[in-house]
């Protein structure tokens, strides 16, 4: 496995390339990062993996200095998936001085974490559309637990014309149900125990087939217990507009919930 930090690097290993998958992470690699690594190497034959905590996704009071990192945990991980190059840039390397060339997705980057977390969306589609650019990869692979991250990636890669095929995997859960992520790491023990009631709410409105929106999110509220809410939703998969009856359409429950300062998404299909 080959370790690069520069564009260059990159165009010159890919022009070795006939077909590739790409995955883009942030690091503090987890089971569910590794399954979509696994999953990249079966579709193209060869996968790549980018880690770039990438600040122009983070608010001026987020999570971005203290953001979980292990550069050198994480390339075990990726060699022990089957990558075959890493991309590690510098953030002077993706956003040098002068750089002023952003992207943003309209309809599906509004509500939900785009309420919550304003400009958000910008900074995802921005590097997203970088590194698609970058590695023109064949395929590239996001997990659902940022479901509408997926949604606003699946939304520039169409509308820019990018040729890519964006895969969604599913999320990759703790057995007792709490989702993957790398934000996982601040929650104590105590914090983990009150954060399952995000997968517990979502299960129990998902299993109930309950039709109503309302009702189903009620179900969700119910089981949050002590966690503070951001927001309850049901919405449709593809447009992610709340609705209010679940019909033909595929719909998708989500949640996002501050457990101690610590904030958690999770969602499910219904
Ligand atoms: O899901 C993430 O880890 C990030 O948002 C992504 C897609 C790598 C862009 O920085």
């Amino acid at each position: 496995m080959k370790l690069v930090k520069t564009p260059d690097e990159v165009r010159a290993w890919r022009k070795t390339m006939p077909t590739l998958a790409l995955v883009p992470t942030m690091g503090f690699l987890h089971e569910g990062h590794l399954s979509l690594m696994r999953e990249g190497v079966k579709r193209a034959g060869v996968c790549a993996a980018t880690i770039f905590v990438n600040p122009t996704q983070f608010g001026p009071k987020e999570d971005l200095s203290r953001y979980p990192r292990d550069l050198e945990g994480d390339l075990a991980k990726c060699e022990s998936a089957g990558v075959s190059l890493v991309y590690a840039p510098e953030p002077a390397s993706v956003y040098p001085a002068g750089y002023q060339t952003y992207v943003t997705v309209d309809d599906v980057s509004q509500g939900l974490d785009g309420a919550s977390r304003p400009g958000h969306f910008r900074g995802v589609a921005t590097v997203v559309a970088k590194l698609l650019a970058l590695f023109r990869p064949d395929v590239a692979l996001f997990g659902e637990k940022d479901f509408q991250q997926l949604q606003v990636i699946k939304a520039l890669t169409k509308d820019l014309e990018l040729g890519v095929e964006i895969v969604g995997q599913p999320t990759v859960r703790e057995a007792d149900g709490l989702a993957m992520s790398s934000r996982n790491a601040y929650l104590s023990k105590e914090d983990r125990q009150k954060a399952l009631g995000l997968s517990r709410g979502l299960f129990r409105a998902r299993d109930s087939r309950e039709r109503d929106a309302e009702k189903v999110k009620a179900m969700i509220r119910a089981e949050l217990g002590e966690v503070r809410e951001d927001y309850v939703a049901v919405v449709d998969s593809e447009t992610l507009k709340p609705i209010s009856k679940i019909e033909a359409r595929p719909a998708r429950a989500l949640v996002a919930a501050f457990v101690g300062t610590t904030r958690l998404i999770d969602n499910v299909a219904l």
